[in-house]
């Protein structure tokens, strides 16, 4: 026993030792001056992409051992297009978005490889965010590049009326711009998201808003920027149903209006058949399918995407239960060397015990990793390029 604690000791202190050497390695890259452009200059797959994922890879490097939370995930997001991202509850949405925003938890939270390339149209070149230094970056994040948190809250502070907040965030990306025409446009951008009274509303603090109200503020602040990309991180999941309808109307209204790409992030797969033209389906870090939307909702692949689809109430039917795909999502710690379903897949087959199925192309557009579908289109798209349409 006491052996036993021993070992467990000095495996908790290898780990910190090792965690502090990729913490120190990481942060000394991030604190670099002077970047040269070659560095961080690139070039898309496909110019009609306004992101590139690719190959990214994102670990937590915890005191219980390495977390792969994003591992090798490569898709597109088309100009003025919206992508569904979806997949249960810790399967790496959130960690794939705030790479993207350079957001992660430092010094856990680490970019380990890949690329996110960013066709940054205003100055006619193609970036990497990964390397972008952090001064540039910060350029980016909120202006051409805004997010709509789950939680009102985290973006709006209860001390400053609405108004302040919006007219600060158009003044942060317009700074000569007059102060009447900052107050216009912060009116135009809160009629814009459904707010009658908006005059009323301007000079309101967020705790006199309902919950709905202050998402659509918060939208407005996203959408006064004019941003090139919009990434919904469960908008609609803090609010009740009804809300969340008229939020979603919302959003879908200014699909249309604006010309901003989409990344919507959710577990609600109603939400994404409504909104998303492309969908990326995650399990444990990695991308399993991923198609236009009328492929994963019409035609599902992956026994997982068809164990998603199954759990989905549809309305007007009445069920006693919904189903629910059993098992549970492997250790992220201490992931398996085969595929990462096998121990919930329903469809199994030998081949399954062997190494992690590669990405195949089962249409231009279709892609999905699962030995059920290796022979007939053995079509590797581990060379293709990725995006377009995603
Ligand atoms: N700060 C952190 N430290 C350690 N592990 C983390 C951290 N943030 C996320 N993770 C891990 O990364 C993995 C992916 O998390 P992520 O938040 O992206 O999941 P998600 O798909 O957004 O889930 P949800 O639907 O619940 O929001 C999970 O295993 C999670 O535990
Ligand atoms: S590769 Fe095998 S275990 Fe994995 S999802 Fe496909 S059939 Fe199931
Ligand atoms: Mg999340």
């Amino acid at each position: 026993m006491a052996e036993n604690n021993k070992t467990k000791k000095q495996r908790l202190k290898d780990i910190k030792k090792f965690n502090n050497q990729m913490y120190n390695e990481y942060e000394k890259n991030k604190r670099k001056k002077n970047i040269p452009e070659s560095e961080y200059l690139t070039t898309m797959s496909d110019k009609e992409n306004l992101i590139e994922f690719d190959e990214l890879k994102t670990y937590f490097y915890t005191d219980s051992g390495t977390v792969k939370a994003v591992d090798g995930v490569t898709f597109g997001i088309p100009k003025g297009k919206t992508i569904g991202v979806v997949g249960e509850s810790g399967c790496g949405k959130s960690v794939t978005s705030l790479s993207l925003m350079r957001l992660l938890q430092a010094p856990q939270g680490q970019i380990a490889g890949g690329q996110i390339r960013y066709n940054q149209a205003g100055k006619n070149r193609a970036v990497d965010l990964t390397k972008l230094p952090v001064k540039e970056m910060e350029k980016i994040r909120g202006n051409e590049i805004a997010m709509i948190f789950q939680e009102p809250m985290t973006t709006l502070n209860p001390v400053f009326t609405i108004g302040d907040q919006i007219d600060e965030s158009i003044i942060r990306h317009n700074p000569k711009m007059d102060k009447k025409d900052v107050k216009a446009r912060t009116i135009e951008m809160l009629k814009l998201v459904g707010i009658a009274r908006a005059e009323g509303i301007y000079d309101s603090y967020p705790h006199e808003l309902s919950g709905g109200m202050r998402q659509r503020v918060v939208i407005a602040m996203a959408l006064s920027c004019d941003p090139q990309l919009i990434i919904a991180d469960e908008p609609t999941t803090a609010l009740d149903v009804t809300i969340q309808a008229q939020i979603l109307d919302l959003l879908r209204d200014l699909k249309d209006k604006i010309n901003a790409s989409i990344m919507l992030i959710t577990h609600d797969l109603g939400v994404v058949a409504e909104m998303a033209d492309y969908v990326v389906v995650m399990y444990a870090g990695r991308i399993v399918e991923q198609g236009t939307a009328k492929e994963i909702f019409q035609e599902p692949m992956h026994p997982y995407t068809i164990g998603l689809m199954k759990s989905r109430p549809i309305l007007n039917e009445e069920t006693e239960r919904l189903y629910s795909i059993p098992g549970n999502v492997p250790n992220p710690i201490n992931l398996p060397p085969h595929c990462y379903f096998k121990n919930r897949c329903e469809k199994c087959i030998d081949k399954c015990s062997g190494a992690y199925p590669n990405l195949i192309s089962v249409s231009p557009t279709h892609k999905v990793s699962c030995y059920l579908y290796g022979d007939k289109n053995s079509a590797s798209v581990k060379n293709t390029k990725v995006g377009g349409k995603a």
